[in-house]
């Protein structure tokens, strides 16, 4: 088979060299060897000082990776991408999610159309509906006011409005309650509306489809839950749902009024659309103001990556690197560290940006690539990881890049809660970079057999990433930007399609193919494979069906 168009670039040839030689110097040898590293490998834009010195490169090797970069065209893709082309080659699509946090005023064409005005016409109407629900103006059926905010979605219909949520917990409205359901296990249903009030109790159906199976499903019940509650009295729909999707028949067709739809559009990724309507249940819990400086971070960090040099360009580096580290030297995984725990979603929300947009085995063109994309992201935020994983990122046998991720500024200034928090920071990335050696393990007394245990080898890269503020709204925009921009560094650079999802599909099909045959009074003639079968058989009888 020929090598891919990647594979026969000369920055990959000499990075495939120059890796041979990296595999073997230490962390600590760099760090001797320049005094200066740890302020020379840092670079601060848009409040975030990004310290990439723990890595395991030299100059030589970042030289290397911005050729790469060069090589593969990025300059010219990113501004694919703000120039609204189609860059999203399997479904037709413009990528345009830093559409939606452009100021009013700008222009950003989508077939030869300014899509700003839209966007900011939607987001005043998100406003007044925000300021009307918040202020007490939009009440419920019976009068009594709202109090209860569910969003109802999946995938990127959940996880942005859940992180975000959780995120800025600190602004939200706290004498209102908000909840996100998606799973279509009926427990997460029930668990989230159990101690409500339907009357006073709002559900946001948020769904760019207003098709996926477990959100209508979860839509339905909680109709069928509403109307129960308000003794039948079908009219309450309307003042107890709104919804938010692209999809204007469907909504209609669900018996939600178009006046209560927010709408976004096909060009905008449903894991990049937490800042888009999408992102409503946020603005009811923050407000419009707090919502806008949300935007305005993410902007912020937009024209940082367009027009920052690469070198200096935070999502151009820390693509660059993941690329090292998951092409090079093989490593599976990139651990998401936040030690802030109101960033607690913050890594399940990030497994769908990253996984979703760069899981994938074929290049734009269709063709099989033959080099590892996406790697696995996953985390938990500090310290509680160190009581647990961190033991394999320290003594295992397997290379975990860490992104470890603080803030200059807690929100919460309890006694020195905040020191020893980033005291841990600052330790954890020490000691993975230098370890310990034989020599220190001795020197503390350790007798020889145990010596083995105690060792750390260190040589274990991270990123930190400190940003001057606490986490603000404005603050969290930059920081989800940040990573959306990595990810379109990584994707341009094994020449992917980061914003389609076909992958989802398969398991979509066969699971609405099965529920007939589970839900079906008698057994159906079955043309699984025999595994399959025996566990619909299974299950039928557990369940008692014929
Ligand atoms: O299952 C994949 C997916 O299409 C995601 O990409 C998307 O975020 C999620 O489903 C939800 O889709 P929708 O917003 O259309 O309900």
């Amino acid at each position: 088979m020929a090598a891919s168009a990647l594979r026969t670039r000369p920055a990959w040839a000499s990075l495939k060299n120059h890796y041979q030689k990296m595999r073997r110097v230490h962390l600590r040898q760099l760090f001797d060897k320049d005094r200066e590293r740890g302020e020379r490998m840092a670079v601060e834009a848009t409040g975030i000082y990004f310290d990439y010195s723990k890595n395991r490169i030299t100059d030589e090797t970042l030289g290397l990776l911005l050729q790469l970069a060069g090589e593969a065209g990025l300059r010219d893709r990113i501004d694919a991408m703000f120039r609204g082309d189609k860059i999203n080659v399997s479904e037709k699509r413009a990528v345009l999610h830093v559409a939606l946090r452009a100021p009013r005023g700008a222009s950003i064409l989508h077939d030869g159309q300014n899509v700003v005005p839209e966007v900011h016409a939607v987001l005043d109407k998100m406003a007044a509906f925000a300021d009307r629900l918040r202020g007490g103006a939009w009440t419920g059926h019976t009068g009594k006011r709202i109090r209860n905010v569910i969003n109802i979605g999946i995938g990127g219909s959940d996880l942005g409005p859940v992180m975000a949520y959780e995120a800025l917990r600190h602004y939200s409205k706290r004498d209102m309650t908000f909840r996100f359901v998606s799973n279509v296990d009926g427990t997460d249903f029930a668990e989230a509306v159990h101690d409500l009030d339907p009357a006073e109790t709002l559900f946001i159906v948020s769904s760019k489809t207003f098709t996926t199976l477990e959100t209508m499903t979860n839509a339905h019940t909680a109709r069928d839950w509403l109307l129960a509650g308000l003794k039948g009295e079908a009219a309450a729909t309307a003042k107890h749902f709104v919804a938010v999707s692209t999809n204007a028949e469907e909504v209609a067709k669900f018996g939600i009024d178009t006046a209560n739809m927010f709408g976004f559009w096909d060009w905008v990724g449903g894991r990049y659309s937490m800042d888009s309507a999408i992102g409503l249940s946020t603005m009811l819990a923050i407000g419009p103001d707090n919502f806008r400086a949300m935007l305005d971070g993410f902007h912020e960090m937009d024209e940082h990556f367009r027009t920052a040099p690469f070198e200096r360009n935070l999502p151009v580096l820390m693509g660059l690197l993941s690329i090292w580290y998951n092409d090079f030297f093989g490593a599976q995984t990139v651990a998401v560290l936040p030690y802030e725990q109101y960033l607690k979603r913050f890594p399940a929300y990030l497994q769908q940006l990253t996984m979703e947009s760069n899981g994938k085995h074929v290049t734009w063109d269709g063709v099989a690539v033959d080099y590892d994309t996406g790697p696995i992201y996953w985390g938990e935020p500090g310290t509680n990881g160190q009581h647990s994983f961190y033991q394999l990122i320290h003594q295992g046998t397997r290379l975990i890049p860490c992104d470890f991720i603080a803030f200059g500024r807690t929100l919460n200034p309890l006694g020195h809660h905040h020191d020893m928090l980033l005291a841990n920071v600052f330790a954890q990335t020490e000691a993975l970079a230098f370890g310990k050696t034989v020599r220190q393990v001795k020197a503390e007394g350790t007798p020889d057999w145990l010596v083995p245990h105690r060792l750390f080898e260190g040589n274990r890269p991270s990123n930190t990433l400190l940003l001057d503020d606490a986490l603000t709204p404005a603050t969290l925009g930059k920081l989800v930007a940040l990573y959306e921009h990595s990810v379109f560094t990584q994707g341009t650079i094994w020449q992917v399609d980061s914003f389609d999802q076909w992958g989802v599909e398969l398991g979509k099909a066969l699971a609405q193919r099965i529920i007939p045959e589970l839900e079906g009074a008698s057994e159906t003639k079955l043309e699984h494979d025999s595994s399959t079968n025996a566990l619909i058989r299974r299950y039928r009888k557990l369940k008692g069906a014929g």
